[in-house]
């Protein structure tokens, strides 16, 4: 019998040797930059295409994974777009002799985490091998290429051998006090981790996703949808077709699925790492579980793996007849039945009959469209609301929704409920692009009415924590592509720096913005994007929010303690009622150390 010390030797050194050394395979034919504002408000129509695509939308997509790159940490390559970046945070991983460096940080703080950062990854490969024929039309497959691998390579050394996932990098409650520059990050920083003997299912699970997502759009996969009625393929991106490459992201896929599979007891990595996982725990592990077996059957070509996903799946009185949740980085149920019905139509073999999976998503959209989903409303402007997570960033779960709804569209059972689910999927983009009361695209960067105070700590270029507003006062650099936490419940956008329910920015809010920027490239839609047409200014609400940053809205003045004792009742209220809403959570703790921060 070979020790536990020679396994982990040679599971090492096998994973080492997978570590991939280039960034890139292609090169940009011209480097993209996102151009000033001001071009957000010029009309394009009909009459400026190019490869008949509307240039507002390489822009938007252009401009979203020019965010990503703006997210980086480790050391810069010296290609790198965003001039005002430096290389950071270089001995990540060193307190535990593991190197952690790269990777991308979370959101508007520094600290990098492994599960919402999995469904990140997983959605953008998703969103590719559904519409990535958009990549080369509007020459961005080099930077779709250049995100995944930055995304990847680190996840690669996160798995760090066959026992072992680090989770977070960063702890929040020193990160939180840290407003400053990518130059003075407190360091070094500490890591956390599962492992075999103390396992996070949830995490495993999700990443298993991700590397697997990956590694079957690398494969040259060519597409999750039907082909349109002119014969063409809308998915799959040929240009960064790597085998070599998709079999290391396979095998790390293969490691992580067997640690959430076999390894006990299956638990949600915030019992494992109470600290790691307290910025985002997450509710349950099964959804991952069936999530991941759906990508790993995909991947590998193999039932068995659906199989296993659908114990996992919901059922019986927990079925789609009574899933209200949004999906999230915590939440992939709503995607399950959605994702089985392309693969079904992808390949027979592996899901022989999509007639169940249809109906569990009729199940879940018509509720959406019909106004019947239970804690789900929509704001007079027409944002769908789901109470608990919306509160927190409103714009994330109407995305989502939008991005597994326009997936779906081509699925439907009948024409009526196709064109109903492309309307819903259709009204929310508009929303976030400026058909809003706010008068502008939620969008950093895009049209001289986007947001002016995104909560980013390197983009703000100030230095004092206690006057966040306005230290600077106009934000020193533009985190062009930055979709922000979006406005409240009566469509009012505060655009205060501060205020991170709605201002702050992060990996994962961008991710439905990629969906729906290369579904729109994808399909042909060359109206322009409603922002173009946006005139006069933005309609900034004055006075101050009522959210978990500014608790006390207008009145002021309440104690910290009855903050925090209204703050616990109306988190018990809507766990109650929802049935666990973990991204409310993880704003609480946020608004927690906040509070600290701010002296209040
Ligand atoms: C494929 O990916 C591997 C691993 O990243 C890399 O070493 C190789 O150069 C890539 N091949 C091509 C043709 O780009
Ligand atoms: C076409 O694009 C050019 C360059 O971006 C721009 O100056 C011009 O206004 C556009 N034309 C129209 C009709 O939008
Ligand atoms: C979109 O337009 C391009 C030509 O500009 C064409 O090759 C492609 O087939 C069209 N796609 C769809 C879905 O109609
Ligand atoms: C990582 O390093 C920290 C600080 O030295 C230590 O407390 C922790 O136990 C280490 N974790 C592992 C898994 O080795
Ligand atoms: C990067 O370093 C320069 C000084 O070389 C500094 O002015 C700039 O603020 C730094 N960028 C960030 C995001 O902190
Ligand atoms: C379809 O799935 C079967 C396994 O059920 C696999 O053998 C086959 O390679 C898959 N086909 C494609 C095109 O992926
Ligand atoms: C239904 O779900 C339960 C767990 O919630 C699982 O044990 C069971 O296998 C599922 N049944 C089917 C038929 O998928
Ligand atoms: C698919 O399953 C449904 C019920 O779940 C059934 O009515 C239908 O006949 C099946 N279709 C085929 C082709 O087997």
């Amino acid at each position: 019998m070979r020790t536990a010390v020679a396994q982990s030797l040679a599971a090492l050194v096998a994973l080492v040797d997978l570590v991939p050394t280039t960034h890139a395979q292609i090169t940009p034919q011209q480097i993209y930059q996102p151009p000033p504002a001001s071009s957000g408000a010029v009309s394009q129509q009909q009459s400026n295409l190019t490869n008949g695509v509307n240039p507002q939308y390489t822009d938007l997509l252009g401009n979203a994974l020019w965010f990503y790159e703006a997210q980086r940490s480790g050391a810069l390559p010296s290609n790198n777009r965003v001039s005002w970046r430096n290389s950071s945070c270089e001995n990540d991983g060193s307190l535990n002799n593991t190197d952690l460096s790269g990777g991308y940080y979370d959101a508007g703080d520094y600290i990098k985490a492994t599960y919402p950062f999995c469904w990140t990854m997983t959605s953008i490969a998703w969103s590719a091998l559904s519409f990535g024929s958009a990549y080369s039309r509007s020459s961005q497959d080099a930077y779709l290429d250049s995100t995944l691998r930055w995304g990847l390579d680190w996840l690669s050394k996160a798995h760090s051998d066959q026992d072992t996932l680090w989770v977070l990098v960063g702890n929040p409650a020193v990160d939180d006090q840290y407003w400053g520059g990518d130059l003075d990050i407190p360091g070094p920083r500490s890591s956390y981790s599962v492992t075999r003997q103390n396992p996070g299912t949830d995490a495993f699970a999700s990443c298993a996703a991700a590397f697997a997502a990956s590694a079957y759009l690398y494969s040259g996969e060519s597409g999750l949808l039907p082909t349109s009625p002119n014969g063409a393929n809308l998915g799959g991106v040929p240009s960064i077709r790597n085998r070599t490459y998709s079999e290391a992201l396979l095998r790390h896929a293969d490691g992580l699925w067997d640690l959430a599979i076999n390894s006990s007891p299956r638990q949600v990595y915030s019992v494992a790492q109470p600290v790691a996982g307290q910025s985002y725990p997450s509710s349950d592990y099964e959804d991952d579980l069936a999530f991941a077996g759906l990508w790993m059957a995909l991947a590998k070509g193999d039932a068995s793996y659906v199989n296993e996903a659908l114990t996992f799946y919901p059922n019986g009185t927990n079925g789609f007849a009574s899933t209200n949740a949004a999906l999230n980085w915590d939440r992939k149920v709503a995607a399950l039945p959605v994702l089985a019905v392309q693969m079904a139509q992808r390949n027979t073999s592996l899901i022989p009959n999509m007639t169940r999976f249809q109906t569990d998503a009729e199940l879940y959209f018509d509720r959406l469209t019909d106004g019947k989903m239970q804690y789900v409303s929509q704001t007079k402007g027409g944002l769908y609301w789901w109470s608990g997570d919306s509160d927190a960033a409103s714009l994330n779960p109407a995305l989502n929704a939008a991005f597994i709804a326009d997936l779906y569209s081509n699925f439907a059972t009948t024409s009526a409920k196709t064109s109903a689910y492309r309307s819903l999927a259709d009204s929310q983009v508009d929303y976030l692009l400026g058909d809003n009361s706010y008068n502008g695209p939620y969008i950093v960067g895009q049209h001289p009415n986007s947001p002016q105070n995104p909560h980013s700590a390197m983009a703000s270029g100030g230095t004092d924590i206690t006057n966040i507003n306005n230290s600077p006062p106009k934000e020193l650099h533009v985190l062009y592509g930055a979709v922000v936490g979006g406005p409240d419940k009566q469509d009012r956008f505060f655009d205060l720096r501060d205020d991170y329910p709605e201002t702050e920015i992060a990996l994962d809010y961008n991710a439905p913005l990629i969906a729906a920027a290369v579904s729109r490239i994808a399909r042909n839609v060359t109206k322009d994007p409603p922002y173009t047409t946006s005139s006069g200014s933005a309609n900034v609400a004055s006075g101050r929010p009522t959210d978990a940053a500014y608790p006390a809205g207008k009145s002021g003045g309440l104690s910290k303690g009855a903050q925090i004792a209204i703050a616990v009742v109306v988190v018990v209220v809507v766990l109650a009622a929802v049935g666990g809403v973990s991204w409310w959570q993880r704003e609480r703790l946020k608004w927690w150390y906040r509070q600290k921060k701010m002296g209040l």
